[in-house]
């Protein structure tokens, strides 16, 4: 098929998987009109903005961290929770960026993230089968038919979330709350409380160095804005490409079409098949695309995938997300990353070390492993340094929240500790300690 003419409703005559099936189509037409109608959720500036300082990550100048929710929740839309998740992200960059002695761009899985691709389209339970869970932006979690049929006001529904999560966000990170010393505030708060933490006092006090010094100097931290306010971007995948397509729009000063329903939108492991609608309505929009990459992928289909996404291989439109697997990301990703440097490709590297390392605790919960998440980033460090190329970024599942989802991490959670506080409605979450855990962790691979 050619691919020379896009439009933002093109992707329609292609095969697009992952797509909810709505029983009223009328209805479905109604509701992405009145989304067409609607203001975009970010702007196009925004965008470049963020794309700039993704092609300074892709080139060593910059880190990615990106994270949140596998799966957000309608009814976790509220200020202490997305306070909290800002907060772990805000934490954890502040230590990357003092580790690493660049900036870190920070980015939430959050104000959208709300449809999630499944293995299997239905679900069974004592013998009844109903269609699975997509996400609140499509049904219901609860097993009852009526929950899980699809219902389109939910599209609706997701946008008005999003636009508040986004609203609090842009309140949140320029209204003080963000400033840098908050954030060290916090992290020696960290380092203080968990036994833990008392390992990463050295890093902890080193920055509080720097704060003083610059203090003494004449700098007043709430009078500079690198200093009192932060940005932060939003991503989701990019799945229900109707609400997509709703909320694509074309910027008055360039004339290029933009996906205005997030700054950066990412493509899953599940949809990105070269002939296949979702490659078709990512090609058109100028956002920075992040692609997944697990195990299964096909190295031919891949790079035509790369052409057709980034033809005139701009730095900053394409953020690889391996996610492999603990143990076999030493078999695949060094084989990607010679063929990416073979056609020449202009990627930033970014690491999920959640999706390739999930089963099912012996108590029945589907988890991840510290150790396991740890180790995938640690081998992704070692394997681009060997090849030479540049671990640009970091994509994690996380909560602000005293959560008790994946095992281990500083406040060592076992598996018999699952069930007290498991509150995810996809995947496991690293709570906001495992979070920081992590942090200091990699501020270490960082530093060498
Ligand atoms: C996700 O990020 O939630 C996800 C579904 O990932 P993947 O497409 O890599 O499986
Ligand atoms: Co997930």
């Amino acid at each position: 098929m050619s691919r020379e003419n896009w439009s933002k409703d093109s992707w329609q005559s292609y095969p697009a998987l992952q797509q909810a099936e709505w029983p009223d189509q009328q209805a479905y037409q109604k509701i992405l009109q009145q989304i067409t109608a609607l203001p975009p959720l970010v702007f196009a500036g925004e965008i470049r903005k963020l794309k700039a300082l993704l092609a300074d990550a892709a080139q060593g100048k910059a880190f990615l961290l990106q994270g949140g929710d596998c799966a957000e929740e309608f009814s976790e839309c509220t200020a202490p929770t997305i306070r909290e998740t800002m907060k772990v992200i805000l934490q954890m960059a502040v230590v990357l960026t003092y580790a690493g002695e660049k900036p870190v761009i920070k980015m939430g899985r959050i104000a959208g993230q709300y449809a999630k691709p499944r293995s299997k389209p239905t679900e069974i339970q004592n013998g009844i089968e109903l269609p699975s869970f997509r996400g609140d932006m499509v049904n219901a979690a609860d097993f009852s038919s009526k929950a899980r049929t699809p219902d389109c006001q939910r599209l609706l529904t997701s946008y008005f979330h999003s636009a508040a999560s986004l609203n609090i966000l842009r309140a949140f990170t320029r209204g003080g709350y963000a400033s840098l010393e908050k954030v060290h505030a916090w992290n020696k708060e960290f380092v203080k409380q968990s036994a833990e933490g008392k390992s990463y006092e050295t890093l902890a006090n080193d920055i509080e160095k720097a704060l003083t010094f610059m203090k003494v100097i004449g700098f007043d931290p709430q009078s500079v804005p690198q200093l009192s306010e932060a940005y932060f971007y939003t991503s989701h995948e990019a799945l229900l490409l109707g609400y997509e397509e709703a909320l694509t729009r074309q910027d008055s000063l360039t004339g290029m079409w933009y996906d205005c329903s997030a700054h950066m939108v990412w493509i899953g492991d599940r949809t990105r098949q070269l002939n296949g609608a979702h490659i078709e309505y990512l090609r058109g929009v100028h956002n920075p695309i992040g692609m997944k990459i697990g195990p299964e992928h096909d190295i031919d289909e891949i790079k035509q995938i790369m052409e057709v996404l980034n033809p005139e291989n701009e730095w900053g439109r394409m953020v690889i997300i391996t996610r492999f697997g603990k143990d076999k990301v030493a078999q695949y990703l060094p084989e990607l990353l010679k063929n990416f440097k073979q056609e020449g490709f202009n990627v930033l590297w970014s690491c999920d070390p959640m999706h390739g390392n999930t089963y099912t605790s012996e108590s029945n919960y589907k988890t991840r492993n510290f150790k396991d998440i740890h180790s995938e980033i640690r081998s992704f460090f070692q394997i681009h340094h060997a090849e030479g190329t540049v671990p640009g970024g970091v994509h994690f599942e996380l909560t602000g929240k005293d959560v008790t989802e994946c095992v281990g991490g500083g406040q060592d959670i076992m598996d018999h500790h699952l069930e007290n506080n498991y509150a995810t409605s996809c995947d496991p979450r690293l709570n906001a300690q495992q979070s920081l855990d992590l942090a200091f962790l990699i501020a270490e691979m960082l530093k060498n």
